[in-house]
């Protein structure tokens, strides 16, 4: 089942999720998009109250924190993606999965190794998603730097929301419980499409994240949504427009960027 978005933060709405559990849900398995935190609390108190797991997407917010928690430690388990263009990304594709418990642990260990337990006996069926170990030297060695890097990517966010408040463009809103780590800095505009042709002339590249929602993904066709099911989805995937964000970026880059912006707004 998919429940809507809250349009302000692109995460899950926590007031649409009740309605959406079932006899046959087993978890809730909110996304930290963007970088920011979903709304946890609600969420929490959703599970225990119907005997459910939580399992957190938190591929896109390694070191976001949620009323000063990190992402990634609130739920039974959570995932990370180390893909070359997420915050902490490796040199190919990498990911981890995280729990506290012992049995999840067992279990998720057996499973990337081909169910083996030992060297030639497989417990189960399993895949083959071992660790590469180029990319855990890699990964070890940028982990070091990710808090600097996420710093830096707030701070570049601060800068864009200031050049941008007052024009027609809708900024990313941060709660006051959460800090982001920005994956994406995304704005919303009307007429998104003409915007993003007039920043490719003049240099600036964009991404659309994301043009077609999962419930209208012909993956999920046999769910039989309907354009109209999730209405602040569809919208969002209609407006949403992400703006150049990495560390490195400069304030001169920035100001650039936001005075492009904000002359075809
Ligand atoms: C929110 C989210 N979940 C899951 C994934 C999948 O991660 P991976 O491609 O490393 O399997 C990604 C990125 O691709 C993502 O952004």
């Amino acid at each position: 089942m998919f429940v809507d978005i809250d349009p302000r933060t692109y995460n899950i709405d926590v007031t649409k999720v009740e309605r959406a559990i079932t006899a046959r849900t087993k978890a809730l398995l909110p996304v930290h998009l963007y970088g920011q935190p979903a709304d946890m609390d609600p969420l929490l108190g959703l599970a225990e109250r119907h005997h459910l797991q939580v399992i957190e997407d938190a591929a896109q917010a390694p070191g976001a924190e949620y009323k000063g928690q990190k992402t990634g430690t609130f739920g039974k388990a959570a995932c990370f993606s180390f893909y070359p263009a997420k915050n902490l990304g490796a040199y190919g594709d990498a990911g981890m999965v995280v729990t506290n418990d012992d049995q999840v642990a067992q279990k998720v260990r057996l499973w990337r190794d081909h169910g083996r337990e030992s060297k030639y006996v497989h417990l189960a069926e399993g895949f083959g998603k071992r660790l590469d170990t180029i990319q855990a030297a890699v990964l070890r060695v940028k982990l070091r730097r990710l808090p600097a890097w996420n710093a830096q990517r707030r701070q570049n966010a601060l800068l864009y929301t200031q050049l941008l408040s007052g024009t027609g463009v809708v900024c990313p809103y941060e709660p006051e419980y959460s800090r982001s780590v920005y994956h994406q800095y995304v704005i919303r505009v009307r007429e998104r499409e003409k915007m993003q042709a007039r920043l490719k002339e003049d240099g600036i590249s964009t991404g659309v994240y994301y043009p077609l929602p999962l419930h209208l993904q012909p993956a999920y066709a046999r769910l039989g949504y309907q354009p109209g099911a999730l209405p602040a989805t569809e919208k969002a995937a209609e407006e949403v427009l992400s703006l150049p964000m990495y560390p490195e970026l400069t304030p001169e880059q920035i100001e650039f960027i936001a005075s492009r912006v904000k002359a075809y707004s």
